[in-house]
């Protein structure tokens, strides 16, 4: 069984994310971290608990990370919550579960697994890229055994969903994704060129509601189907984007991938926080990132739709 942490700014689809690590039984979901993004790094993890409790994993622990991006220097677009609404999870309330958020910080939960489980170690990110990067900067050595780092970010072949150039998680913390993405350890990236691809909609969030849980659950995407309708209308549906990463991490064989030296671009211009291949390092040998350009969508949904009517039947 893969242990697994996940990072994330919880979200609509990080929830799904959380999710589907809960209902996949070849992995077991050791700690979940915030970070901020879609919503303040507290509510974040707040989300994950609420969430961790609705799916029936109320003992996984969850930690906050940081709450503000590396480039302080930089106005990030601000938060838009049109997107995840106010809450962070569709306006839909759940209620507060009896755990707490840890007190240890996320980062040093994270290392002191990395050190722990070594190689046994899968890391998602869902999120900005800022406690991984955070992490390797305290312990490069540690990060370094880790088996397996998939993050969910980034557009190379499509645009950006924030900017022509830039994809939400990636634009929340370039300077971050850049320290991660030319760090040399091994990443997957699963961004907009696979995720726009994987698409969710109502008749498929309808078969949840048959217990009270799947429908809170069915009732959060359903938001975020709503909002994909009125600002994507081309897709005909929302992008499963987190709960990819998640998939791919578990079984890299729904993804077709090209491996590239890759950098971010962190200059203060329109080029901003866009993901692309490192010039200066073309030909240089073992690239260490694996970009996602095709996914077997078919196979993916049935697999996301089996482990979701498991959930909640
Ligand atoms: C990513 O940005 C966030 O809004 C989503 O949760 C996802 O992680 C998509 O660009
Ligand atoms: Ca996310």
């Amino acid at each position: 069984v893969q242990k697994m942490i996940l990072d994330v700014d919880t979200g609509i689809d990080d929830a799904m994310a959380i999710a589907y690590a809960v209902a996949d039984p070849a992995v077991e979901l050791i700690g979940v971290i915030s970070s901020f993004g879609n919503i303040e790094a507290d509510r974040a993890a707040a989300n994950a608990l609420r969430i961790l409790n609705l799916v029936g994993a109320p003992d996984v622990p969850v930690f906050v990370g940081h709450r503000n991006p590396l480039d302080h220097e930089y106005n990030r677009l601000p938060i838009n919550a049109q997107i995840h609404g106010d809450n962070g999870i569709g306006d839909v309330q759940l209620p507060t579960p009896n755990q707490a958020v840890a007190t240890q910080n996320g980062v040093d939960f994270l290392l002191a697994a990395a050190q722990q489980y070594g190689k046994d170690l899968t890391i998602v990110a869902t999120g900005p890229m800022t406690n991984l990067a955070a992490a390797l900067t305290k312990a490069p050595e540690v990060m370094q055994q880790v088996g397996n780092i998939t993050i969910m970010g980034g557009a190379l072949t499509v645009p950006g969903n924030v900017t022509p150039v830039a994809e939400a998680n990636v634009e929340q913390d370039p300077v971050a994704a850049n320290q991660l993405f030319t760090s040399g350890l091994p990443i997957t990236m699963v961004g907009l060129d696979v995720t726009l691809r994987t698409l969710l909609t109502k008749d498929e969030t309808a078969q949840w509601r048959t217990t009270e849980a799947g429908t809170k659950m069915a009732d959060i995407v359903d938001y975020y189907i709503n909002v994909y309708a009125d600002i994507y209308p081309e897709l005909g549906g929302c992008s499963l984007h987190d709960p990819l990463a998640v998939g791919v991490a578990i079984d890299p064989s729904f993804v077709e991938t090209i491996s590239l030296n890759m950098l971010v671009t962190t200059e203060h211009d329109p080029y901003y926080a866009r993901t692309i291949g490192d010039k200066a390092r073309l030909n240089a040998p073992n690239p260490n990132v694996k970009v996602a350009v095709a996914v077997d969508i078919d196979r993916y949904l049935a697999v996301f739709m089996h482990h979701f009517n498991h959930l909640f039947r």
